[in-house]
């Protein structure tokens, strides 16, 4: 058979023009993963780079999620920095302490009364966002494309993940990392599994499937990939209680799905790993890791989830190695595109996808 398929392009990888026009399109113009809700406690706030756009996700007291513009209303500043936890209700500038509640109202300026500012036409900017399974999606655009819409046309596999309850987990642990790769680069890179013999010794040992080259198995309508031992994704036998939607067969299985742009979510047996990405140029991505388990998996005697964290990571980071390489291959000046094989089902959709949306008006 011919090599009639190809990947991305060069430029697709490198260009900063491409990269501008992604994130009008993709990032600041459609609907983007902003990890695991269950990461933020009321009173906490966090902060997300999503494409160069500084964005604050906060958890008000009554429980509910906002996003908003990073920036305070008075001169500009940056309200805050990373991951905080806190049980206050209100969030103050650093600069001349302009004080927020966590649902956006000005509510303090000191030194200064009624008449020299009117508080209440000054709220932080903010942005759309959806709670939905637990995830926090967000939409920096002023009129996006209702959320459900844009998950069915853009991910429409992840809402076979409903069935989990992923939103009554908590969240144990997040990690991050930082690949010199472009975003597509590390997409396609979870699509197939061509490259886990050679580069996953462990996983393709935990995950027999993966030894064939495909990543989906297509003898079973569910999605399932089967274990070669034990329900979690780790390499030593661990006693924790599958997730209460994990039911029958799925106890020893892996069940994945990606999210478009910029997530994966991993479930087995007792645990869900949500990977975020955020793009930070044509050449940079940081990929966040959190790792979610039930109430009950959690109060089981003697609960360790590292042997799965460091698994993931584990596999993460022989993942980033290639990927990395990957960036720097491109990079050639004979390199026009690559090819892709029918075992690469998976990236060929995201390329066509991807292609597909960003040839939209
Ligand atoms: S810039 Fe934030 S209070 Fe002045
Ligand atoms: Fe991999």
């Amino acid at each position: 058979m011919s090599n009639d398929v190809n990947t991305l392009t060069r430029d697709d990888y490198l260009s900063d023009a491409v990269w501008q026009a992604e994130r009008e399109k993709i990032f600041h113009g459609g609907w983007v993963l902003a990890g695991a809700g269950q990461r933020l406690a009321p009173g906490n706030r966090s902060v997300v780079n999503i494409a160069g756009e500084s964005v604050l996700l906060t958890r008000d007291l009554k429980g509910f999620l906002h996003a908003f513009a990073n920036v305070c209303r008075h001169r500009g500043s940056m309200l805050c920095e990373g991951h905080q936890e806190s049980t206050q209700g209100s969030l103050m500038c650093p600069y001349h302490a302009w004080t927020y509640s966590l649902d956006g109202k000005l509510i303090a300026t000191p030194h200064l009364d009624d008449t020299d500012v009117d508080k209440s036409t000054l709220p932080l900017w903010q942005y759309h966002l959806r709670e939905w399974e637990g995830l926090i999606f967000v939409s920096l655009a002023a009129d996006p494309m209702p959320f459900d819409q844009w998950l069915q046309r853009h991910a429409g596999e992840m809402t076979a993940l409903a069935r989990f309850g992923i939103a009554d987990l908590k969240a144990v642990a997040h990690t991050v990392c930082d690949i010199a790769a472009n975003w597509k680069i590390v997409v396609e890179n979870y699509q197939e599994c061509l490259h886990c013999t050679r580069v996953h010794p462990e996983l393709v040992d935990l995950v027999p499937l993966y030894r064939s080259g495909w990543v989906t198995d297509h003898s079973r309508d569910d999605g399932g990939a089967d274990l070669s031992r034990g329900n979690t994704m780790s390499d030593q036998p661990m006693d924790l209680p599958p997730l209460p939607g994990v039911t029958g067969a799925d106890q020893n299985s892996y069940f994945g799905a990606t999210y478009f742009p910029n997530g994966f979510v991993d479930v087995t047996g007792p645990s869900v790993v949500i990977s975020t990405l955020y793009p930070d140029g044509p050449n940079r991505t940081v990929m966040t890791m959190d790792f979610l388990f039930h109430p009950d998996a959690i109060a089981t005697p003697g609960f360790d989830p590292q042997p799965i964290i460091d698994f993931n990571v584990l596999v993460g980071n022989q993942d980033n190695v290639v990927c990395e390489a990957v960036q720097r291959g491109v990079t050639s000046k004979s390199f026009d595109h690559g090819v892709l094989t029918p075992k690469d089902e998976g990236v060929i959709w995201f390329t066509q996808h991807y292609l597909g949306t960003m040839a939209e008006s």
